[in-house]
């Protein structure tokens, strides 16, 4: 029997870093539905196609074959056959894939293929819709949230460690916009599903999250297989 958990929040709540450990813990596969998004913005910017031209985007995206693979647990987004995950994290990718998940025909492209990950496996899927719109059958679903500032600041030491020039103030103000583009766009917006738990993590470290989210997860589980047993 496959079990899945759905992972939703903002940018930089530690979406990623807590999944990918929840996963581990459980032996489920972490599932990056972020890259995908991200590996069909790559797409769309190596055909050239203007950002601020929605029809353009929902035209293009048709072509793009975007899969999965999984090699020793990580997982290898594949585009047209080539493995792109190393380029998938760039300031530019990222603006594209900010626009670019918000054009539907890109949101019903993408649908199908999470949808069939977790019909096969027990997975943590982590996005934006994944409680609401793809796994609304999930066994648990939990909206991970921080303050836009523990967020920034979080972004900022990732930056200072990759000895990369930042401004906290300036990354604050990027996490403002891009939450509220996620939370404000038409189709599938980024929102809390009415049986999702929430973890603020903002005073949380990463290990104190991803007990947590354990403990909700087992707690759900034994009390379904006990409906079940009576
Ligand atoms: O989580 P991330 O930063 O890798 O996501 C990249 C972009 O894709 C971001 O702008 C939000 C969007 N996204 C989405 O709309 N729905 C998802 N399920 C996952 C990501």
């Amino acid at each position: 029997m496959v079990h899945n958990i759905a992972i939703d929040g903002p940018a930089g709540a530690g979406k990623s870093t807590v999944a990918q450990k929840v996963a581990k813990e459980l032996s489920f596969v972490y599932v990056d539905t972020g890259a995908m998004y991200r590996a069909m913005a790559l797409y769309l910017l190596r055909k050239g196609v203007n950002r601020e031209e929605p029809d353009e985007i929902g035209e293009a995206c048709q072509n793009a074959e975007i899969s999965i693979e999984y090699q020793n647990g990580e997982q290898i987004v594949l585009l047209d056959g080539e493995n792109v995950n190393a380029h998938l994290r760039t300031e530019e990718v990222s603006a594209m894939a900010s626009v670019s998940s918000a054009v539907p025909r890109v949101r019903e492209k993408l649908l199908d293929l999470q949808r069939k990950l977790a019909r096969t496996m027990s997975v943590v899927m982590d996005g934006r819709d994944i409680g609401t719109t793809i796994l609304p059958d999930a066994d648990v679903k939990i909206y991970l949230t921080a303050s836009s500032l523990t967020r920034a600041r979080r972004r900022y030491l990732e930056y200072q460690e990759k000895g990369e020039a930042c401004d906290l103030a300036e990354i604050q103000k990027t996490i403002e916009e891009r939450d509220q583009r996620d939370m404000t766009r038409e189709i599938s917006p980024l929102c809390q599903a009415e049986d999702a738990v929430l973890v603020d993590s903002s005073e949380l470290t990463i290990d104190e999250t991803v007990e947590k989210i354990l403990s909700v997860y087992h707690s759900k589980v034994s009390e379904k297989d006990k409906r079940y047993e009576g």
